[in-house]
């Protein structure tokens, strides 16, 4: 009884001296955490030096922070050495001018807190951490506190990337004003600084243009299947708000008005802009579109100055971003006004055509005191006149856009595309994220301006958006303002979990870390076996799989540890927790066959973005699945695809094959045909067999063909496939004109 009595005091004891927890997301440049804590009650004063009206800014929007949670507090001004007893105090005095312009030290004592910045921003990302400081009640919408418990520490803090921004897709879905005016609060909470705010779009135009007023009447509205119309558009006055809201949180707006792709709802308003002046409707599908804006016609010049004169009245932000990925040359290419530029300009293509194009409006711009950026495509043409450019193709378009001298914001698929499902780029893949290429000069490191993450819409209307953007945001907060030069993703998880109760209180609906089953494999040394090991995408999720095609339920086999195949098997897993099902059934099929694990060599080199796991993957006995962008899949853009396997020596092999995909919406089209050859010294190959596609251009859906030959008889000890691409997407095709991809998977020989 005595003993049990003594470990409860001990206990006791210890809670009193634990101390207050410090979990800052993005993690501070430099935290001191020391003993105690400073109550905030309801005589604590606010404090600002006289002169510093910044501080009057940030210091009032913190009385309101406080103010909504229950807590009313003084606001008071001061001059010189004031007294801090109880005090909260925003000053100037005593700054490094090392932290720059964001930066900011935060010192809570027993007796007082000191803010010091030297700008606004510096004091509200003071604010911001002081937040992160309070207890984790502080977040709920219904707190009230008489009481606000602040742990001691010292914080030094200041961001490493001054670029700090999510760019959101209002158009393939409309989100509310309320909707984004959260974002910004959410940004501003993680020390974000840029919207990057996607207005116009082929299936929707969002922004109130008084001189054209059909870009809201029709251009914001597109046609369901079922006949309703669907949309929604910001008037300027929105717009007004939202910049203002923004404006009071540190967070720039950046707005996208696309040019010259990416237009079909402005060219559905008004049909005289485009090459053809036919009637559009509001596109419905996604994807990429060959009507554009005609570059032939000055039209096309006098609408979108006057829309960016409204626009630049709008957004006070320097920089406005006018799109320009994604644009295909078919409808130039046939337009008599588009050849007839051509010529007057004396440019050698049409990809220069859009540089001019572009260039015309940046130069516009520059007579309104603003700055463009565009998606990584401008630089095709040459790089349009004081252009930054926004990379998204991959690491190598930040490479070409410092070759090119232009300043570049860092958003690549590989690491920064939320829209996709945490099974192609998880938590650990953002967080591992590094916005500067290696190789460049200390001189083009200084172009990297930072980086964006990007919530494309197609797949996401507003209520997924949470689910999609968090946890991964919080890894791109933290690898943009800390930049931590030693990173632990474990320990980042930890905190990331500690985090969740703050982002659960202000109603932030997130999504998994993970894929919820996320199915790793291993090829053993002698390429006789694959082990395979699975992770979940949550702790408290309990596996099931089967290794014969069968879908998993509770009665499958309960995954514990690795398990080795010796023979080619489908295999299926998913997660439940508590016995409910959670996501979809991951299928993935492993093939053992005579190429399994041997050497194959490319005739072609396979995008970045889609190496499939490297120069081996075609061989690597892991089959690709419907999901284009699953790591599996090797692709190759504008050329057909040959690749040698070695088997090692001379031997009989009965069957051959290759399997494709096809996806014509992302211009992934399944090859013309497969060639197969073979060889037995490796130099000469013979012919052995052509297999035809059965899969025509316009067939529909994600469909996946394996090409197939049966060469029973035939001893070799090289086999060989060229697969034939079916060249530019067809004229038939949204993207007419522009080279097609081949996607492949593993190359099996029996
Ligand atoms: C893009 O994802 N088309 C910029
Ligand atoms: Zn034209």
């Amino acid at each position: 009884m005595r003993k049990v009595v003594l470990m409860l005091l001990s206990g006791i004891v210890l809670l009193a001296c634990k101390k207050q927890e410090v979990n800052i997301i993005p993690v501070p440049m430099q935290v001191v955490q020391e003993k105690g804590n400073f109550n905030i009650n309801k005589s604590t004063r606010i404090l600002i030096d006289t002169d510093d009206s910044v501080a009057f800014k940030v210091a009032t929007y913190f009385q309101n922070l406080l103010k909504s949670k229950g807590l009313i507090l003084e606001l008071d001004k001061v001059v010189n050495f004031p007294d801090l007893k109880n005090a909260i105090y925003f000053t100037k005095k005593g700054f490094v001018d090392s932290l720059g312009v964001e930066g900011y030290m935060l010192t809570v004592n027993t007796g007082n807190i000191t803010i010091c910045a030297n700008s606004g921003s510096g004091y509200f990302y003071a604010v911001q951490t002081l937040r992160q400081l309070m207890p984790m009640g502080f977040e709920s919408a219904n707190a009230n506190y008489s009481r606000l418990s602040v742990p001691c520490v010292r914080i030094i803090d200041k961001p490493t990337f001054g670029w700090r921004g999510l760019n959101l897709d209002c158009c393939r879905h409309f989100m509310s004003k309320d909707f984004v005016k959260r974002y910004i609060d959410l940004l501003a909470y993680h020390k974000m600084n840029i919207l990057h705010w996607h207005l116009t779009e082929d299936q929707g135009w969002r922004i109130e243009i008084k001189k054209y007023p059909k870009l809201t009447e029709v251009g914001a509205w597109r046609q369901l299947a079922d006949g309703t119309e669907y949309g929604g558009y910001y008037t300027q006055d929105d717009i007004r708000e939202i910049v203002a809201y923004a404006a009071e949180r540190y967070v720039n707006i950046v707005p996208e008005i696309e040019m010259p792709g990416h237009s079909v709802a402005a060219l559905a308003s008004y049909p005289q802009l485009s090459c053809t002046g036919e009637p559009l409707k509001v596109e419905t599908n996604w994807g990429v579109f060959k009507d554009i804006y005609c570059a032939g016609n000055e039209f096309t010049f006098t609408f979108l100055q006057d829309v960016l004169t409204e626009v630049a009245d709008l957004f006070p932000f320097p920089y406005i971003h006018i799109g320009g990925d994604e644009a295909p040359k078919y409808r130039w290419e046939n337009c008599p006004k588009c050849r007839a530029r051509l010529k007057s300009q004396k440019l050698k293509n049409y990809e220069e055509l859009q540089q001019y194009f572009i260039s015309r409006i940046a130069k516009f711009l520059e007579t309104k005191g603003r700055r463009i950026i565009g998606w990584d495509e401008i630089l095709e043409g040459g790089r349009p006149h004081n252009a930054t450019v926004q990379a998204w193709r991959g690491m190598d378009r930040v490479d070409s856009a410092v070759f090119a001298g232009a300043p570049v914001i860092v958003s690549p698929t590989s690491h920064c595309y939320f829209d996709y499902p945490v099974d192609v780029i998880d938590l650990r893949k953002v967080y591992s994220f590094n916005p500067i290429p290696d190789g460049i000069s200390v001189q083009q490191k200084k172009l990297i301006l930072g980086g964006e993450c990007n919530m494309w819409t197609e797949h996401a209307p507003q209520k997924t958006v949470d689910s999609k953007l968090f946890p991964r945001m919080l890894a791109l907060s933290e690898v943009l303002w800390s930049y931590p030069k030693v990173r632990s993703y474990d320990k980042f998880l930890e905190r990331v979990r500690r985090h969740y109760g703050r982002l659960s209180n202000m109603g932030v609906n997130y999504g998994f870390e993970q894929s919820a089953v996320k199915v790793n494999s291993q090829l053993s040394a002698d390429a006789k076996s694959i082990t395979v090991s699975i992770e979940r995408g949550q702790e408290n999720l309990e596996i099931f799989y089967t290794i014969d095609g069968a879908e998993p339920i509770t009665k499958s086999i309960k995954y514990k540890k690795p398990f080795v195949l010796k023979e080619s098997a489908t295999v299926k897993a998913v997660a439940f927790l508590n016995n409910s099902r959670v996501g979809e059934v991951f299928t993935r099929e492993f093939v053992l066959s005579k190429s399994t694990g041997k050497n194959v060599k490319l005739g072609f080199a396979p995008a970045t973005k889609y190496m499939g796991g490297g120069l081996q993957a075609l061989v690597d006995g892991r089959k690709g699945t419907e999901a284009y962008n699953d790591g599996i899949w090797q692709a190759v853009q504008g050329s057909d695809m040959v690749a040698t396997v070695d088997l090692g020596k001379s031997q009989p092999i009965s069957t051959v094959s290759v399997g494709f995909l096809q996806s014509n919406p992302s211009w992934i089209f399944i090859p013309k045909q497969v060639d197969f050859f073979t060889s037995v010294g490796g130099t000469d190959f013979t012919l052995v067999g052509t297999v035809l596609s059965p899969v025509k251009a316009e067939d529909e859906g994600l469909i996946r063909h394996d090409f197939t030959l049966n060469v029973k008889g035939i001893n070799c000890r090289y086999v060989r496939m060229v697969a034939c691409s079916i060249g530019n997407c067809p004229d038939w095709h949204p993207a007419a004109g522009s080279p097609s991809w081949l996607f492949a998977e593993e190359i099996s020989i029996y």
